[in-house]
């Protein structure tokens, strides 16, 4: 057993009793696909601020965060004192709701460009209802998306994601054409096939941007694509709204999406996600009192969570503080020192690899280095799979685990910064940090 997997039982030895109860409660034993892991899950019972707190009573510097959804850190007092307001006025009114109408309004007030919104329970909703709206209102079938892209669970966000297969149908893996990220490919499905209705991207690249775009040149050329061939152009920001810029990778690149998605950092750490878009597109969901059209054509949405009060108080008082505030600076300086500290522990260490990264998105990747400018990264696709394989990602997160700090793995561990991270915080992970690297060389990664 090497020193990594000998620490991990040491420090996280109360969550195999946990485990083991998983297993018998859980399909596969975890409630999430991310997290399985080998040879079992830490499993977490509170948080605050920068950290979450293990079984064992470890204190975690979590980078995490709520898979993307806490741009404040855990538990910021703005979001709990409205979530406990609002728990006592009622959890579900059954009909529409002023605070439905206060939350759209915020979500715009950030998002000017989407005319029209509705609220989803999770991204995966809002991927779905996008590529409805962009069939109903095109009326072709056909979704283009990029290979290794993330869009949720779905069936046709599913398909080539980085996810199995398994209970796809053919059919509809027959409407999804998945390219490489790569404008010239996609120009030539465009010159071939008219029947696409839309093309979606994750806006920072592949898995929370492990598989960097070339941004923002390659969104604007994807973006003119769209318009040169009349296919609708659909921005997934479920990670980067409200993070890269307060109006997200649209506002920061000036971008004009057709259709956009959001989640996570909307939803301040509840349930929740949203569509929106251009005026004209998204009222082909409106009912027009034409039987026709009401019953056969409309495209149509329900969601018994929608918009619940719990995730709209929680919503709006993260989004009311990333509007009035400087957490999105604060998360970006924070990022900034992570990743300087992170590169300097690679070359004192004296381990190839580097961290890259956008806004407050840190990635480490081991095994390859480039003279990227550590923002915009431009590494090639194999060489991420190459050094990057499973196992391997596996030992880096128990890696940065048994050292003090959590972050998501896949192809590379990505360190999701928050406002809350203070510059003691960083440099006590950076720290932690070179010594998972002394920790993955003794055991034979690097
Ligand atoms: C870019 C992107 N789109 C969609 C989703 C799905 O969101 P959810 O997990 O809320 O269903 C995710 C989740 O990580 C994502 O990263
Ligand atoms: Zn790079």
């Amino acid at each position: 057993m090497g020193v990594i997997d000998k620490k991990y039982d040491q420090m996280f030895g109360k969550s195999i009793a946990w485990y083991e109860r998983g297993k018998t409660a859980f399909a596969g034993g975890v409630t999430h696909q991310s997290r399985f892991t080998s040879p079992f899950p830490v499993y977490f019972e509170h948080a605050e601020g920068a950290f979450k707190y293990d079984v064992d009573g470890n204190e975690i510097v979590d980078y995490v965060m709520g898979n993307g959804s806490l741009l404040l850190g855990h538990s910021p007092k703005s979001v709990v004192d409205a979530v406990k307001d609002q728990i006592g006025r009622g959890t579900h009114l059954g009909g529409a709701t002023t605070w439905e109408v206060e939350y759209a309004e915020q979500v715009k007030r950030l998002m000017p460009k989407l005319e029209r919104i509705r609220f989803t329970a999770a991204g995966t909703e809002s991927t779905l209802l996008a590529m409805r709206i962009a069939r109903g209102y095109t009326g072709k079938e056909k979704i283009i998306k990029f290979k290794e892209h993330f869009h949720g669970w779905q069936d046709y966000a599913a398909i080539d994601s980085g996810q199995a297969h398994g209970g796809i149908p053919r059919a509809v893996r027959e409407t999804v054409i998945v390219v490489p990220v790569n404008l010239k490919r996609v120009e030539q499905v465009l010159q071939t096939d008219n029947r696409v209705a839309a093309v979606i991207v994750e806006s920072n690249g592949a898995h929370f941007g492990t598989f960097p775009l070339q941004n923002p040149t390659f969104l604007h050329d994807l973006q003119d694509l769209c318009r040169k061939y009349g296919v609708l152009f659909i921005m997934d920001e479920v990670i980067t709204g409200f993070r890269l810029s307060k109006g997200g990778a649209q506002e920061r690149w000036d971008l004009d999406p057709d259709i956009t998605t959001m989640a996570k950092i909307m939803a301040g750490g509840q349930p929740g996600a949203a569509v929106g878009g251009k005026a004209e597109i998204m009222e082909v969901m409106a009912f027009k009192g034409d039987p026709e059209w009401d019953r056969e054509k409309r495209v149509a949405q329900g969601g018994t969570y929608n918009a619940q009060p719990i995730t709209a108080a929680a919503g709006i008082a993260q989004l009311r503080e990333i509007e009035n505030g400087n957490a999105i600076e604060l998360a970006d300086r924070a990022a900034k020192r992570l990743k300087d500290g992170f590169n300097e522990a690679f070359m004192k260490n004296e381990v190839v690899g580097h961290a890259h990264g956008l806004s407050s998105l840190v990635q480490v990747n081991l095994g390859y280095d480039c003279n990227c400018d550590r923002e915009l990264c431009t590494m090639p696709f194999a060489e991420i799979y190459q050094s990057m394989p499973a196992e391997k990602t596996r030992a880096l997160r128990r890696a940065a685990l048994v050292n003090g700090a959590d972050g998501m793995d896949w192809n590379g561990l990505c360190f999701v910064v928050a406002s809350a991270h203070t510059d003691e915080v960083v440099d006590r992970t950076v720290a932690g940090f070179s010594q998972a690297l002394k920790d993955l060389r003794t055991d034979g990664y690097v």
